[in-house]
């Protein structure tokens, strides 16, 4: 199980950089476009990997909480570890948070036919979900027992 825990939390932590490169790709590329008098084309492929991206994610961190991860018990000290307390409250609802505001925005300009206004909806929706991220991320500086990698 070891191999299997390493394996996947290296994966999720390395996979932040995708992540962070297509959702901030994403916003560029739609916040360009917003007053460029187009219809945003629904399958925008930037939009669409950043929101998979954010999915896969949302998979492995599922499998870590539930199964891997010895970061946090369920032994219901977990307000009193900082660090347990992080995972399994802040990093859990900021990510769903995210990632709800993601599915919603992606789903929300593929309706969208008027000119310039999926790709408004893009780059507002993005744009929040890509905050939540960043702020919900254990960085290292934060002290949180996690790498760059
Ligand atoms: C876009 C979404 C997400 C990003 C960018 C992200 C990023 C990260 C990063 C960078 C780490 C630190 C890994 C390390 O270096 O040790 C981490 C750890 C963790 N994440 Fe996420 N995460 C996301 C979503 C989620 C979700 C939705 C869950 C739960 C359902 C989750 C559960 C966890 C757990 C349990 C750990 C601790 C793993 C361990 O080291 O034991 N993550 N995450």
């Amino acid at each position: 199980m070891d191999i299997l825990y390493t394996a996947i939390q290296h994966a999720h932590s390395g996979l932040r950089w995708l992540v962070l490169g297509l959702l901030l790709a994403a916003i560029i590329k739609s916040a360009g476009k917003r007053r460029g008098g187009s219809v945003y084309p629904g399958k925008d492929k930037l939009a669409l990997f950043g929101m998979i991206s954010v999915h896969i994610q949302l998979l492995l961190g599922l499998v870590l909480y539930l199964w891997l991860s010895p970061k946090f018990n369920f032994d219901g000290n977990l307000m009193k570890n900082p660090v347990a307390r992080f995972y399994g409250v802040e990093h859990l609802i900021g990510m769903l948070a995210a990632i709800i505001v993601i599915t919603i925005g992606h789903a929300k300009a593929k309706r969208q036919a008027e000119l310039n206004k999926g790709w408004k909806t893009i780059s507002t929706w993005y744009l929040i979900g890509l905050i939540l991220i960043l702020i919900s991320i254990p960085w290292p500086f934060r002290n949180l027992g996690a790498g760059w990698f």
